[in-house]
């Protein structure tokens, strides 16, 4: 089982879980942003290997380059990566890991709010490939993750709304009491201590649902709860060469679904308002959308990877927070119908 510490003496627990596991050497990963971090933290005389920051460094170079350091500086399967960075990291950190002489053991210590709250977590490794992204990848869970709020003072306020979107599906997926508590803090003014026990409770969420479905068979799939019409929302700005962040399209992409929820599954009309009210007071500028975009959202969602054929849009719905309905199939009028009314919520 992945054991989560939460706490902001990170130095302290790496060194007990470095002593508890007595590997035979240690290899801290970072980019060039979270290489100080690294060395600060690194009291046990491992070995740091710094690659390049940023999505467009998560590929086959970049993990090559760190099997490359691992097997010229003599790492054998008893020792331990620790991974210190945002998603990018932790996620190539970790299949570099799971892949070096059959697999060694990891740490993961997320510097990122939307790197603590989902990728570390979780045991979804990869690197993007010939312009896939996570393409190549393994499902192979850190040994630990060690977790802290310390490192988000720096972050630019974007990426804390980011990941706070995240925090917000795991809230409706999880129960209402949660939501109500993600909807009622302030992250356009966030203040980071009140943020350590919202984001303890929503990383638990996911752990609870991982462990129950660690490969994505069933009810692991709530986790994608808003990314349908998210990704589409994504790739779409991508394609203008306007990107957007991918909170902020999965934050969008809550909203439509949860407008698609309700026409499909009964999701009551007044849980729309608070959302709404919660985008446009922290995820603005919206994503430029108008009615003709529609056919070429449709097409980017048919092609989302999470679909089982290529003619059904495959979505995960809510008949409540906390009441998921994962598996289901909306129809293009459905889609259309709640494109509309998610605009309409927006003034868009
Ligand atoms: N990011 C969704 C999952 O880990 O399943």
């Amino acid at each position: 089982m992945q054991q989560l510490i939460f706490t902001n003496e990170v130095k302290d627990a790496l060194a007990g879980l470095v002593a508890e596991m007595s590997p035979s050497g240690v290899y801290i990963l970072t980019d060039t942003n979270t290489r100080t971090i690294g060395e600060e933290l690194n009291s046990f005389g491992g070995k740091l290997i710094t690659i390049g920051s940023g999505d467009e460094c998560k590929t086959l170079e970049s993990i090559a380059k760190v099997w490359e350091e691992l097997s010229m500086s003599g790492a054998t399967r008893h020792s331990v990566m620790i991974n210190v960075g945002g998603g990018m990291i932790t996620d190539l950190g970790g299949f570099a890991a799971a892949s070096f002489k059959r697999g060694i053991r990891f740490i993961n210590v997320p510097t990122t709010l939307l790197g603590a709250v989902d990728a570390a977590v979780g045991g979804k490794t990869g690197i993007n490939f010939l312009n896939f992204k996570n393409e190549i990848g393994a499902f192979c869970p850190a040994e630990a993750v060690v977790i802290s709020t310390r490192y988000f003072a720096t972050l630019p306020a974007e990426e804390l709304r980011s990941g706070f979107a995240e925090m917000l599906k795991h809230g409706l997926i999880s129960d209402n009491e949660t939501y109500r508590r993600l909807l009622n803090f302030d992250i356009a003014e966030a203040d980071l201590e009140a943020l350590l026990p919202l984001l303890e409770e929503s990383v638990e969420v996911k752990k609870t649902i991982v462990e129950q479905d660690p490969r994505e068979q069933g009810i692991r799939r709530a986790l994608n709860l808003g990314h349908t019409a998210g990704h589409a929302l994504e790739t779409l700005a991508l394609e203008r060469n306007e990107p957007i962040a991918h909170g902020f399209a999965v934050a969008h992409g809550l909203l439509i679904e949860m407008v698609l929820s309700h026409l499909m599954v009964g999701f009551p009309s007044s849980e729309l308002y608070p959302m709404a009210e919660l985008l446009k007071r922290a995820y603005v500028p919206a994503p430029a959308i108008t009615c003709d975009d529609y056919p070429h959202i449709l097409e980017l969602m048919s092609h989302d990877k999470k679909n089982t054929s290529a003619s059904a849009i495959n979505f995960t719905l809510l008949r409540s927070p906390g009441s998921v309905e994962i598996d289901q199939t909306a129809s293009p009028k459905n889609i259309r119908i709640a494109l509309d009314l998610y605009r309409d919520l927006l003034g868009l």
